[in-house]
């Protein structure tokens, strides 16, 4: 039996003539009394070899044992294609069938099964066009993201999953334990004995990498981390998950625009990887289920952002609403922005990705540089179409009274904080950072609608099946 060959090598149909094995999922099955066309994916690409089977030379048995969902073996011999849909095909020598898939009982028969439903079997939603499409996008941008920091001389860090600190400050962490939590060790004021627990502390799931990857920067100078975060933030919208990957890049002596030429040129350079190296895949889902893909991917592109400031982003709103624009949540200086907000500046006022900077500082974490007006802080969001914002940074406080007083304002407890600032303490500079929501920039590149279809196995609120 001859090695098994990937069915994109061989419908790039540059060998025809010649023996070929593949291994993979009847997607579909038909033909008459002599003939059988078996259409077979193995993942490697959005499209099927066609296997031309021979009625007659085989069983009877084993052909009806091959449904749609099965997954096979064929041999045979590779040769140019005289139907319409394909250039190559593969007559088929011999058959074998390593698992049936019952058709009374497989969930995936038809097509065009709608993406709830196929939330509910995410087992085996990999098995559709849909998904296939969207694994494999999802695999070439992480490659993506390694290959830009790599290629710019940039380290990639691993801060832990597990953390006694809360860099957001927001109070939305997944706690991590192993006491009894029917019979709690209590302290003698009755609170919960963590000292019994297995870290002799608080632990929790993080929210970000950041307060580590800002160690490494002030080191090594170019970090990035990549990995996922956990937030118990009880948002039920297409855009939220509680499991997410982020990547955060944090660099020594870049200051707050530097922060932003390097957001930009990322992002871009993952659209490009996306357009270079997935065109078949956004193709098929631009063609099933967002007709101005491939139009939105070019057009951020094709011009440098818009950069304005939180201040000059709030006065464009009020006047839309004062024009007669209705907006859901109300808008005014120090009102954290809706992403009905952030959509309305990328959409219908600019026509392009923004990049909004010096927000409130009650609005953002207490690690954002203070501007001079002692109101605003050096944060800059990047807000997309259809997205809303897809990277959140800023500079960091580098200075440790002033990190220390905004900690404080900010209720982040010094003792779970004291490493992070006796950084500034030794050898601080000016630095910078950022975190790529490694999802909403998958929803972007696939135009998929919900955060929930961009992931294998979404985890939501009152969701964590398979
Ligand atoms: O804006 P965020 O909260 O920023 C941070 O976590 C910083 N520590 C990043 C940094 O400066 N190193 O989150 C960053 C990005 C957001 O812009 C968004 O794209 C994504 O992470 N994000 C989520 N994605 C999916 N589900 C959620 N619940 C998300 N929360 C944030
Ligand atoms: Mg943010």
């Amino acid at each position: 039996m001859s090695k098994r060959s990937m069915i994109v090598e061989l419908l790039q149909g540059i060998s025809t003539d010649q023996e070929a094995t593949v291994k993979g999922w009847v997607r579909t099955k038909r033909g008459n009394k002599n003939v059988a066309f078996l259409a077979l994916n193995d993942g490697s690409t959005i499209h099927n070899l066609q296997i031309v089977v021979d009625l007659p030379s085989f069983s009877s048995d084993l052909i009806s044992s091959i449904t749609t969902g099965a997954c096979i073996r064929a041999t045979g011999r590779l040769v140019a294609s005289q139907g319409k849909g394909q250039s190559v095909e593969l007559q088929a020598t011999d058959l074998e069938v390593y698992g049936t898939a019952d058709p009374n009982t497989y969930p995936l028969q038809k097509k065009g099964h709608s993406l709830e439903f196929l939330r509910e079997i995410a087992h085996l939603r990999p098995r559709t066009n849909t998904f296939g499409a969207i694994y494999r996008l999802r695999h070439h941008m992480a490659y993506a993201i390694h290959t830009f920091f790599h290629q710019k001389g940039f380290f990639y860090f691993n801060a832990p999953l597990i953390t006694g600190s809360d860099c957001e400050g927001a109070g939305q962490m997944f706690q991590v334990t192993t006491l009894d939590l029917a019979n709690c060790p209590k302290t003698e004021e009755g609170a919960v004995d963590y000292s019994r627990d297995f870290f002799a502390r608080q632990t929790s799931l993080t929210v970000s990498g950041q307060l580590e990857a800002e160690m490494a920067a002030l080191a090594l100078g170019g970090v990035y981390t990549f990995g996922p975060t956990f937030r118990a933030e009880n948002s039920n919208t297409p855009r939220h998950l509680a499991e997410f990957w982020m990547c955060e890049p944090e660099v020594a002596f870049n200051e707050i625009e530097d922060n932003m030429d390097l957001a930009e040129e990322f992002i871009k350079f993952c659209v490009r990887w996306a357009l270079d190296h997935c065109i078949d895949d956004i193709k098929f889902l631009a063609e099933h289920f967002d007709k101005d893909l491939v139009e939105r991917l070019e057009s951020v592109l094709e011009k440098p952002f818009v950069r304005l400031t939180y201040t000059e982003g709030v006065e464009i709103l009020e006047k839309a609403v004062a024009d007669g624009h209705k907006f859901e949540f109300p808008i005014y200086w120090g009102a954290d922005l809706a992403s009905e907000h952030e959509r309305y500046l990328v959409e219908q006022h600019f026509k392009t990705p923004v990049i909004l900077t010096d927000y409130p500082k009650e609005i953002k974490s207490f690690y954002m540089k203070l501007n001079d007006d002692d109101k605003t802080v050096r944060g800059m969001d990047i807000l997309f179409p259809k997205i809303g914002e897809i990277i959140g940074g800023s500079e960091r406080e580098a200075d440790y009274d002033k990190l220390r007083k905004r900690a404080q304002e900010m209720n982040v407890p010094e003792k779970d904080i004291w490493w992070y600032l006796e950084s500034r303490k030794f050898g601080t500079c000016p630095h910078s950072g950022f975190g790529l929501g490694f999802e909403r920039l998958l929803l972007f590149v696939s135009g998929m609608a919900n955060i929930r279809d961009v992931i294998p196995f979404p985890r939501t609120p009152k969701s964590a099946e398979f």
